[in-house]
């Protein structure tokens, strides 16, 4: 009998990428490659997720590794790689330095992994994930950014702690760019199908729709010394099993847009459908003249930022 474990690589062993790779095997999804820089530093994380299997119950491997050789055959590689953000910087002022270690990081990985689905998490993920994209070639389908699955976790909180409920309850929709500019639409979220302009006042939803464009903003300002790293991960590994186990999830992802919603030629976050083939639809939500505004001024931002860049 043939016995296969597909594995995902992550690159960046920093907690985003080594919280990551923890729900990704004790969950039970895959064999997990875990690669930094930093010589020892993803051994050791690994080799402590190993000795953690037999109390966690499963056999999954988890490979600490600096040498990209080591990362061969990967169906998905996460790039988590990149300096965090500190007090005060906002994600642009992280664009240089990050957009060269994700491009690197891509194109050494896809030379182990020509057929590897690519999620980027590193900010800013729109523009980084355009840049990693421009560099590789890929198509749209294998190469995106995890964005607006944890946007929308962020405003599913907020609205359950409102309201009393479940956050199992909420389903919670948060498009465009990753930033003060997202655009949560409460006209598309709900609780057990009931929107929830039903269940709160206006002004009680724009605090909450404010709470959530600073929401990472906010654990920084709080941690002082680190950003999120729990929610971003989770947020990644339901991407992750989406697509290792071809579960045709609707989510917020930042993806390529070829003429959709109006925009060409830039990554922003809409509505996808994530399956084991990556993206195999963009869907189109049917958006008010003021939705589609704030869509387009986000976009306009992830794309001055690109020119900037590239300059
Ligand atoms: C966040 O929103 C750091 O972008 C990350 O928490």
């Amino acid at each position: 009998m043939l016995c296969y474990s597909p594995r995902v690589t992550i690159v960046g062993a920093g907690r985003v990428g080594s919280t990551l790779a923890q729900r990704i095997a004790e969950k039970n999804l895959a064999d997990v490659v875990l690669l930094d820089i930093i010589p020892g530093m993803p051994q050791g994380l690994a080799l402590d997720l190993m000795e953690a299997r037999g109390i966690e119950t499963h056999n999954r491997k988890i490979i600490g590794t600096n040498d990209y050789a080591d990362t061969f055959g990967s169906e998905i590689v996460v790039i988590a790689a990149g300096i965090k953000r500190k007090p005060g910087m906002s994600r642009d002022d992280l664009l240089k330095t990050n957009a060269l270690i994700v491009v690197e990081a891509t194109l050494s990985a896809i030379a182990r992994s020509p057929d590897a689905i690519f999620i980027i998490i590193t900010n800013p993920v729109e523009v980084i994930t355009y840049l990693a994209r421009q560099a590789t070639s890929l198509p749209r389908d294998r190469i995106m950014g995890m964005a607006g699955v944890l946007d929308s976790a962020r405003f599913q909180t907020f609205i359950a702690l409102e309201l009393g409920v479940s956050p199992v309850d909420v389903n919670a929709m948060v498009l465009g760019s990753h930033g003060d500019l997202m655009l949560p639409l409460p006209r598309y979220c709900t609780v057990n199908g009931i929107p929830i302009t039903e269940l709160m006042d206006a002004a009680t939803i724009e605090r909450l729709v404010e709470r959530t464009r600073h929401g990472g903003a906010e654990i920084v300002e709080l941690m002082q010394t680190g950003s999120a790293f729990f929610a971003p991960a989770s947020a990644t590994c339901l991407m992750v099993e989406a697509i290792l186990r071809n579960q045709s999830r609707l989510l917020p992802i930042a993806a390529y847009l070829q003429g959709e919603y109006g925009l060409d030629n830039i990554c922003l976050g809409v509505p996808c459908r994530l399956g084991c083939g990556g993206i195999d639809t963009v869907l189109e939500l049917n958006l008010t003249d003021g939705e589609m505004a704030a869509l387009h001024t986000s976009a306009e931002s992830v794309r001055e930022s690109i020119e900037r860049y590239l300059g």
